[in-house]
């Protein structure tokens, strides 16, 4: 895969308007965008058909934690739009997982793929809800369900990457936010770390927001992450 294809860029912007301008001024490096929760009720479905119209394919983060005919709806809804991959919740355990799976099957382009842990949650975090695991643990155990529920991957933090390629087999995609590029502030991530560090570890693709969409100049920022990826 060339490094250009593994760079998911997140638009987390709160008006179509100002997503499509940080398109425009990347420029056509970026073949690859993730639309969350923000720009999907801030600028609705037509921000992503704006997206597939332009070429691009579309990570669409739903985040998706709901029983499993509202989950497998929403991962047809989103087929129909033309996106490239969608996220459920692990913690919502194989049933709503494999809803996911199932309602995806109609399109053939379309990956789904298991939260595990919030790259923001640390393990007392994860005390306060009642799960006693650390993250390492809580993360592995997530992945094994979602594999086990036929999810063509993961979202995970840079951290736990090598460990969950050896869970997942090689065949399986590994999304890693919370990067941040070589001597930046690693913002609010918990559990941060390099584009680089995260391909080397075995992540199929990473996903850089700000870094990006707030550069002073976005196209280079974007090459920057592109830089490091491809440097001996
Ligand atoms: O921090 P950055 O702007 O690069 O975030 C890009 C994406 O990474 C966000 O859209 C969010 O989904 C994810 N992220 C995360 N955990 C955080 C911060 C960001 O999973 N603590």
């Amino acid at each position: 895969m060339d490094a250009n294809a593994r760079i998911i860029v997140a638009l987390d912007c709160d008006s179509r308007a100002a997503a499509e301008g940080v398109v425009d001024r990347i420029g056509d490096g970026c073949r690859f965008y993730k639309v969350g929760l923000e720009l999907l009720t801030a600028g609705g479905p037509e921000v992503v058909r704006g997206l597939v119209a332009r070429g691009k394919e579309v990570f669409l983060d739903l985040k998706l934690f709901e029983i499993p005919t509202s989950v497998a709806g929403a991962v047809r809804a989103a087929g129909e739009l033309g996106v490239s991959m969608v996220t459920v919740h692990g913690m919502g355990g194989t049933g709503i997982m494999s809803a996911a799976v199932d309602a995806a099957r109609d399109y053939p382009g379309l990956r789904i793929l298991a939260l595990t842990v919030v790259t923001s949650m640390t393990d007392g975090d994860l005390a306060d809800i009642g799960v006693g695991s650390p993250v390492d643990e809580q993360v592995l155990r997530l992945a094994g369900l979602a594999r086990e529920a036929g999810c063509h991957g993961v979202i995970a933090s840079p951290r736990d990457v090598a460990a969950l390629r050896g869970t997942l087999g090689a065949g399986a995609l590994v999304v890693t936010p919370g990067v941040t590029l070589p001597g930046e502030s690693p913002a609010e991530h918990a559990r941060p770390g390099t584009p680089r560090a995260a391909v080397d570890a075995g992540a199929s693709h990473v996903v850089v927001g700000r870094a990006v969409t707030r550069a002073a100049d976005p196209a280079a920022a974007f090459e920057r992450v592109r830089d490091d990826l491809v440097r001996p």
